[in-house]
């Protein structure tokens, strides 16, 4: 088969990695990829946001007879690319554009959760900032203020003072910071408790979770400053028992795919469920459409099962007949970022070590933002490089995986120094 990956970071890199294992598979080709990827697979110079994207991606599967095309962000797939392909006759793995508003909406997400009994945080919605401003003067802080629609994952905001949260309705309704993803918000309860990923395979009709993880969202260590699109991840999740897979299964997987099926917005793919485990049970806070990034990069190399006969799976509905095997192992996964990185960074800065850090047994680096100038590989991303390493337990994994990282190096790298220590205080504890 010749597959077409969507995409240019880290959860990319992984994807084409694991695909590149499978037997099914001769040709990789990904649009536009990045240095890492392009040592796998083919890249081709097609990137978002530039005139007819849609278009010229299907004129590539179409001319060079692409068998499978597999979508890494949200972008593409709330765009209808699935639909725009099927169309085509094309076979792509990913949810069509009614199911994708599961995360293209928050507010279509919400009220979602609401009909279908879904546990998740109380919720209003709001049109105007007036109403909602006269709201919060009434509600006991904390609160959460989230934008309806895509925000490049910067939509969402924790306010623990009136002010923040008078200044966040402006920011997001008048100002418009985030365009028409403004235009409605969302106010709701402030959880608290754990928060783990779980990410899950579906037909349709059954949906098969993978291994949990935990992802780490602000930029430096012990959860301290601004929420970037990821530093680092850890799978499985240690307090991720038999039974909370069942009680997840039961009151938020099954609920929603069933549910989105009811309503005429079958979804096939990867289904993302960013979980709070509160006091009183998982609580669901968002869908996203696709892999978590950088959990993607922490979960597949512990994947057994060929991820292409996974996907065929889902796409001809068979999902139930196949069994997806984990490796009874954990991985880490640390993100080396551009010193700067949520806000503004440097770019084109050579990057050295890479070679050594591949070398070390069980490390897997993912190339996330990286470019070539004079042959050599240099910066060009805020996330720049994930370096994954698979070990029997978390602290083991973690030494590992800090090993590879200390041989890379970069001007101004930043990297977390406390990926995986959240999971290895739950185990103590427990
Ligand atoms: P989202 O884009 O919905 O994933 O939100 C981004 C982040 O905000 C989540 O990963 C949580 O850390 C946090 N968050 C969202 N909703 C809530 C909530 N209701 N209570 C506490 N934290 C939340
Ligand atoms: N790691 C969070 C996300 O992919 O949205």
């Amino acid at each position: 088969m010749k597959i077409l990956v969507i995409g240019s970071g880290g959860r990319e890199h992984a994807i084409c990695w694991k695909i590149k294992q499978s037997k099914l598979v001769d040709t990789i080709y990904c649009a536009p990829g990045n240095e890492g990827i392009g040592q796998i697979a083919e890249c081709v110079p097609i990137v978002p946001g530039s005139h007819e994207y849609i278009q010229r991606l299907i004129y590539f599967a179409t001319t060079n007879r692409i068998d499978l095309t597999v979508v890494g962000s949200e972008a593409p797939l709330a765009d209808g690319i699935v639909d725009h392909f099927r169309k085509a006759n094309l076979k792509i793995f990913g949810p069509s554009r009614d199911a994708a508003i599961v995360e293209a909406s928050k507010v279509f997400a919400k009220r979602f959760m609401s009909r279908n009994s879904i546990p998740t945080a109380r919720f209003q919605v709001f049109k105007d900032a007036q109403s909602a401003v006269e709201y919060v003067r009434d509600v006991q802080m904390p609160v959460v203020i989230k934008a309806d629609g895509l925000a490049a994952g910067k939509g969402v905001i924790i306010c623990s003072r009136i002010e923040e949260a008078i200044a966040a309705i402006n920011n997001i309704m008048v100002e418009r910071i985030f365009d028409e993803a403004g235009s409605q918000i969302i106010i709701e309860e402030c959880l608290i408790g754990e928060e783990v990923s779980v990410l899950a395979f579906t037909d349709g009709e059954h949906a098969v979770q993978m291994l949990s993880a935990q992802d780490h969202k602000r930029i430096f260590d012990h959860d301290k400053g601004p929420n970037t699109g990821g530093m680092g991840a850890y799978a499985p999740y240690p307090g991720f028992t038999p039974q909370l897979y069942d009680l997840i299964q039961k009151d938020i997987l099954e609920p929603t795919i069933w549910g989105l099926r009811e309503e005429g917005r079958r979804y096939v793919g990867v289904i993302y469920l960013g979980l709070m485990l509160t006091s009183s049970g998982p609580k669901l806070l968002e869908y996203n459409i696709r892999f978590g990034d950088p959990e993607c990069q922490a979960i597949l190399p512990l994947l057994e099962t060929d991820l292409v006969e996974i996907m065929l799976a889902c796409m001809e509905s068979r999902l139930n007949e196949l069994t997806i095997r984990w490796k009874h192992s954990s991985a880490l996964c640390v993100v080396l970022a551009s010193g700067g990185y949520p806000t503004s960074y440097k770019k084109n800065l050579p990057i050295t070590g890479l070679d050594e850090a591949e070398k070390i047994k069980d490390a897997i680096i993912f190339h996330a933002g990286t470019g070539i100038t004079d042959d050599k590989i240099v910066t060009a991303g805020g996330r720049v490089i994930n370096v994954v390493a698979c070990g029997d337990n978390i602290p083991q994994t973690k030494k590992l995986a800090y090993d590879a990282v200390s041989l890379i190096n970069f001007e101004a790298v930043h990297y977390r120094k406390d990926i995986g220590d959240r999971a290895i205080e739950a185990a103590r504890v427990k």
